[in-house]
């Protein structure tokens, strides 16, 4: 594998993890302000951002290429709203779409037609992730000013259910 794809499937590990961590802090400060719904949600939402980093892992081993594990930084906190944090979310699955973009960008000029496509489950990901993100923008604005919409939308958010990547190595 060319050197600069393996370095940037590495770094996607820490990236995904760090994605894990964002939104367990999100969670955090739902929990905190009483919404268990939409803590939940985002629970559910950072289990599936390690099963991600897994993949990007498993993937080099299967690959014979070195793996090598960074610190995770600190994830951003101090939201002083809930229309803070889940916009928040929207722009990180922007620049998640944007990372995996630039591994694809990396393997195609490469002609490594192997990890393109390993990598085309996750442009598809990152198109669910990025809509989930924005109805979510747009469900608060219609609902969440509400006491009984923001209780119902907590109620639905509560039922999400942890499914594990269809993707499997
Ligand atoms: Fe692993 Fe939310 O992208």
């Amino acid at each position: 594998m060319d050197k600069k794809t393996s370095e940037l499937l590495n770094e996607q590990i820490n990236k995904e993890f760090y994605s894990a961590y964002l939104y367990l802090e999100f969670a955090n400060y739902f929990e905190k302000r009483g919404l268990a719904g939409f803590a939940h949600w985002y629970e559910v939402q950072a289990q599936e951002e390690r099963d991600h980093a897994l993949l990007f892992y498993r993937y080099l081993l299967n690959n014979d290429e070195p793996v090598t594990l960074g610190a995770i930084a600190a994830p951003e906190s101090g939201f002083s709203s809930d229309e803070e944090v889940l916009k928040a979310g929207l722009k990180h699955e922007k620049y998640v779409t944007s990372l995996i973009d630039n591994i694809y960008a990396a393997a195609y000029a490469n002609k490594d037609f192997r990890t393109m496509q390993f990598l085309d489950w996750f442009v598809k990901e990152q198109g669910e992730e990025e809509k989930n993100a924005s109805d979510l923008i747009t469900r608060y604005a219609l609902f969440g000013s509400d006491a009984k919409g923001l209780y119902m939308l907590d109620s639905e958010l509560k039922a999400r259910a942890y499914s594990a990547p269809s993707l499997t190595l």
